[in-house]
Protein backbone atom coordinates (compact mmCIF):
# COMPACT_ATOMS: atom_id res chain seq x y z
CA UNK A 1 0.00 0.00 0.00
CA UNK A 2 1.19 3.31 -0.79
CA UNK A 3 1.21 5.51 2.53
CA UNK A 4 -0.04 9.17 2.53
CA UNK A 5 2.50 11.78 2.97
CA UNK A 6 3.49 11.91 6.33
CA UNK A 7 1.24 9.86 8.04
CA UNK A 8 1.49 9.30 11.40
CA UNK A 9 2.30 5.57 11.28
CA UNK A 10 5.18 6.61 8.39
CA UNK A 11 6.96 9.32 10.73
CA UNK A 12 6.69 6.85 13.52
CA UNK A 13 8.10 4.29 11.83
CA UNK A 14 11.02 6.75 10.38
CA UNK A 15 12.04 8.00 13.54
CA UNK A 16 12.00 4.93 15.70
CA UNK A 17 13.92 3.29 13.09
CA UNK A 18 16.82 6.10 13.07
CA UNK A 19 16.00 7.08 17.54
CA UNK A 20 19.55 5.79 18.83
CA UNK A 21 21.60 7.48 16.07
CA UNK A 22 19.52 10.73 15.84
CA UNK A 23 19.99 11.11 19.91
CA UNK A 24 23.66 10.62 19.38
CA UNK A 25 23.98 12.87 16.40
CA UNK A 26 21.88 15.91 17.57
CA UNK A 27 22.70 15.50 21.44
CA UNK A 28 24.89 18.59 21.09
CA UNK A 29 23.20 20.39 18.59
CA UNK A 30 21.85 23.51 20.75
CA UNK A 31 25.66 24.03 22.20
CA UNK A 32 26.61 25.28 18.51
CA UNK A 33 23.30 27.34 18.80
CA UNK A 34 23.51 30.30 21.01
CA UNK A 35 20.37 32.44 19.04
CA UNK A 36 18.00 29.27 19.54
CA UNK A 37 18.64 29.26 23.26
CA UNK A 38 18.58 32.24 23.84
CA UNK A 39 14.83 31.78 22.11
CA UNK A 40 14.33 29.01 24.78
CA UNK A 41 15.56 30.90 27.32
CA UNK A 42 13.35 33.53 26.68
CA UNK A 43 10.00 31.33 26.50
CA UNK A 44 11.17 29.36 29.78
CA UNK A 45 11.14 32.88 31.60
CA UNK A 46 7.42 33.84 29.83
CA UNK A 47 6.11 30.01 30.94
CA UNK A 48 8.43 29.40 34.13
CA UNK A 49 6.36 28.77 37.23
CA UNK A 50 3.92 26.33 38.26
CA UNK A 51 0.88 28.51 38.75
CA UNK A 52 0.95 29.05 35.08
CA UNK A 53 0.62 25.39 34.24
CA UNK A 54 2.93 22.69 32.65
CA UNK A 55 4.55 22.75 29.22
CA UNK A 56 4.75 20.17 26.19
CA UNK A 57 7.24 19.50 23.95
CA UNK A 58 5.56 18.21 21.34
CA UNK A 59 7.99 15.96 18.87
CA UNK A 60 10.42 16.13 21.80
CA UNK A 61 12.37 13.53 19.77
CA UNK A 62 15.29 12.35 22.58
CA UNK A 63 14.31 15.04 25.06
CA UNK A 64 17.17 17.84 24.56
CA UNK A 65 14.85 20.63 24.47
CA UNK A 66 12.85 19.30 27.44
CA UNK A 67 15.80 18.77 29.36
CA UNK A 68 16.94 21.98 28.68
CA UNK A 69 13.44 23.50 29.64
CA UNK A 70 13.35 21.69 33.30
CA UNK A 71 17.00 22.41 33.87
CA UNK A 72 15.64 26.47 33.62
CA UNK A 73 13.08 25.73 36.09
CA UNK A 74 9.54 24.79 33.72
CA UNK A 75 7.70 22.22 34.88
CA UNK A 76 7.76 20.03 31.16
CA UNK A 77 6.45 17.05 29.93
CA UNK A 78 7.21 15.57 26.48
CA UNK A 79 5.11 14.02 23.72
CA UNK A 80 6.17 12.18 20.84
CA UNK A 81 5.00 9.87 18.01
CA UNK A 82 8.03 7.15 18.14
CA UNK A 83 8.50 4.73 21.32
CA UNK A 84 12.55 4.76 20.40
CA UNK A 85 12.49 8.27 20.46
CA UNK A 86 10.86 8.29 23.56
CA UNK A 87 13.15 5.34 24.92
CA UNK A 88 16.17 7.74 24.32
CA UNK A 89 14.41 11.16 25.97
CA UNK A 90 13.77 8.92 29.23
CA UNK A 91 17.68 7.58 28.86
CA UNK A 92 19.00 11.23 28.77
CA UNK A 93 16.06 12.89 31.20
CA UNK A 94 14.55 9.86 33.52
CA UNK A 95 13.48 12.18 35.99
CA UNK A 96 10.84 13.54 33.13
CA UNK A 97 7.41 12.39 32.02
CA UNK A 98 7.66 11.61 28.42
CA UNK A 99 4.28 9.98 26.70
CA UNK A 100 3.61 8.72 23.35
CA UNK A 101 0.98 10.52 21.29
CA UNK A 102 0.59 12.92 18.17
CA UNK A 103 0.05 16.78 18.67
CA UNK A 104 -2.87 16.47 16.40
CA UNK A 105 -5.05 15.11 18.74
CA UNK A 106 -3.46 15.95 22.30
CA UNK A 107 -4.76 13.56 25.21
CA UNK A 108 -5.03 16.59 27.42
CA UNK A 109 -8.36 18.74 28.77
CA UNK A 110 -8.85 22.17 27.18
CA UNK A 111 -6.61 24.89 28.87
CA UNK A 112 -4.71 23.11 30.93
CA UNK A 113 -0.96 24.21 29.32
CA UNK A 114 1.25 27.16 30.43
CA UNK A 115 2.91 26.90 27.12
CA UNK A 116 4.25 24.59 24.24
CA UNK A 117 7.39 24.19 22.47
CA UNK A 118 7.23 22.67 19.02
CA UNK A 119 10.82 22.32 17.97
CA UNK A 120 11.51 21.44 14.43
CA UNK A 121 8.21 18.90 14.64
CA UNK A 122 5.36 20.50 12.46
CA UNK A 123 7.87 20.28 9.86
CA UNK A 124 6.41 16.64 9.40
CA UNK A 125 2.57 17.84 9.36
CA UNK A 126 0.92 17.89 6.16
CA UNK A 127 -0.16 21.90 5.07
CA UNK A 128 -3.88 20.55 4.94
CA UNK A 129 -3.49 19.45 8.78
CA UNK A 130 -1.69 22.39 10.09
CA UNK A 131 -4.61 24.38 10.13
CA UNK A 132 -6.02 21.83 12.87
CA UNK A 133 -2.94 21.23 14.63
CA UNK A 134 -2.91 24.76 15.84
CA UNK A 135 -6.32 25.08 16.63
CA UNK A 136 -5.47 21.70 18.72
CA UNK A 137 -2.69 23.89 20.44
CA UNK A 138 -5.27 26.89 20.92
CA UNK A 139 -7.46 24.34 22.73
CA UNK A 140 -5.23 23.26 25.40
CA UNK A 141 -3.31 26.37 26.17
CA UNK A 142 -4.63 28.21 29.17
CA UNK A 143 -5.19 31.95 28.58
CA UNK A 144 -2.32 33.87 28.71
CA UNK A 145 0.06 30.64 27.29
CA UNK A 146 2.44 30.95 25.01
CA UNK A 147 3.61 28.78 22.23
CA UNK A 148 6.79 28.19 20.66
CA UNK A 149 8.00 26.67 16.81
CA UNK A 150 11.21 25.94 15.28
CA UNK A 151 11.14 25.59 11.63
CA UNK A 152 13.15 25.86 8.19
CA UNK A 153 12.10 28.55 6.21
CA UNK A 154 11.97 27.86 2.52
CA UNK A 155 8.90 27.37 -0.36
CA UNK A 156 9.71 23.47 -1.59
CA UNK A 157 9.68 20.21 0.92
CA UNK A 158 12.47 17.83 1.24
CA UNK A 159 11.81 14.50 0.77
CA UNK A 160 14.23 11.70 2.89
CA UNK A 161 14.17 8.09 1.98
CA UNK A 162 17.43 7.36 3.98
CA UNK A 163 18.92 8.35 6.99
CA UNK A 164 22.23 7.16 9.42
CA UNK A 165 22.13 4.08 6.24
CA UNK A 166 18.26 3.49 7.11
CA UNK A 167 15.88 3.45 4.88
CA UNK A 168 13.16 5.67 6.07
CA UNK A 169 10.18 8.09 4.36
CA UNK A 170 9.58 11.26 5.70
CA UNK A 171 8.19 14.60 4.19
CA UNK A 172 10.70 18.01 5.59
CA UNK A 173 8.08 20.90 5.02
CA UNK A 174 9.62 24.07 4.96
CA UNK A 175 7.96 27.10 4.84
CA UNK A 176 7.54 30.66 4.88
CA UNK A 177 7.54 32.36 8.53
CA UNK A 178 4.41 34.67 7.43
CA UNK A 179 2.31 32.19 6.10
CA UNK A 180 2.75 29.92 9.68
CA UNK A 181 1.94 33.09 11.66
CA UNK A 182 -1.28 33.71 9.52
CA UNK A 183 -2.26 30.25 10.23
CA UNK A 184 -1.61 30.65 13.85
CA UNK A 185 -3.15 33.87 13.98
CA UNK A 186 -6.16 32.05 12.34
CA UNK A 187 -6.24 29.10 15.25
CA UNK A 188 -6.66 32.51 18.00
CA UNK A 189 -2.84 32.62 18.81
CA UNK A 190 -1.18 36.06 18.27
CA UNK A 191 2.15 36.85 17.12
CA UNK A 192 5.03 37.88 20.10
CA UNK A 193 7.65 37.09 17.87
CA UNK A 194 9.33 36.35 14.72
CA UNK A 195 12.83 35.49 14.30
CA UNK A 196 14.84 34.14 11.60
CA UNK A 197 18.94 33.32 11.58
CA UNK A 198 21.29 31.81 8.83
CA UNK A 199 21.67 28.15 8.31
CA UNK A 200 24.71 27.19 10.09
CA UNK A 201 27.09 26.65 7.35
CA UNK A 202 27.99 23.46 5.89
CA UNK A 203 25.09 22.11 8.60
CA UNK A 204 21.87 23.36 7.60
CA UNK A 205 20.60 24.09 4.17
CA UNK A 206 18.10 26.86 4.84
CA UNK A 207 17.38 29.70 7.38
CA UNK A 208 15.87 28.46 10.39
CA UNK A 209 12.43 30.00 11.53
CA UNK A 210 11.16 30.88 15.19
CA UNK A 211 7.53 31.82 15.91
CA UNK A 212 6.49 32.83 19.47
CA UNK A 213 2.96 33.22 19.75
CA UNK A 214 0.45 34.06 22.67
CA UNK A 215 -3.30 32.38 23.28
CA UNK A 216 -4.95 36.02 24.65
CA UNK A 217 -6.71 36.70 27.74
CA UNK A 218 -10.29 37.19 27.02
CA UNK A 219 -10.67 40.93 28.38
CA UNK A 220 -7.23 41.08 29.51
C1 LIG B 1 13.14 16.49 13.59
S1 LIG B 1 12.64 15.63 15.02
C2 LIG B 1 12.80 16.89 16.27
C3 LIG B 1 12.96 16.31 17.64
C4 LIG B 1 13.28 17.31 18.74
N1 LIG B 1 12.22 18.29 18.91
C5 LIG B 1 14.60 17.98 18.45
O1 LIG B 1 14.62 19.19 18.18
O2 LIG B 1 15.62 17.28 18.46
C6 LIG B 1 10.87 15.53 14.83
C7 LIG B 1 10.19 14.77 15.97
O3 LIG B 1 8.79 15.04 15.91
C8 LIG B 1 8.08 13.85 16.13
N2 LIG B 1 6.76 14.02 15.51
C9 LIG B 1 6.47 14.20 14.19
N3 LIG B 1 5.14 14.33 14.01
C10 LIG B 1 4.57 14.25 15.26
C11 LIG B 1 3.23 14.31 15.73
N4 LIG B 1 2.19 14.45 14.91
N5 LIG B 1 3.02 14.23 17.07
C12 LIG B 1 4.06 14.05 17.94
N6 LIG B 1 5.35 13.95 17.53
C13 LIG B 1 5.60 14.06 16.21
C14 LIG B 1 8.94 12.77 15.50
O4 LIG B 1 8.65 11.47 15.99
C15 LIG B 1 10.34 13.25 15.87
O5 LIG B 1 10.76 12.75 17.12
Amino acid sequence: MIEPENSLSTVRESYDSVAEDYAEHFRRELADRPLDRALLAAFAELVGGPERGPVADLGCGPGAVTGRLHASGVPVFGVDLSARMLEQARRSCPELRFVQGSMTELPLAEGVLGGIVAWYSIIHVPQERLPAVFAEFHRVLAPGGHVLLAFQEGQQPLQLTEAFGRSISLVFHRRSPRAVEQLLQQAGLERVARQSRAPVEGVERTPQAFLLARKPVVGG
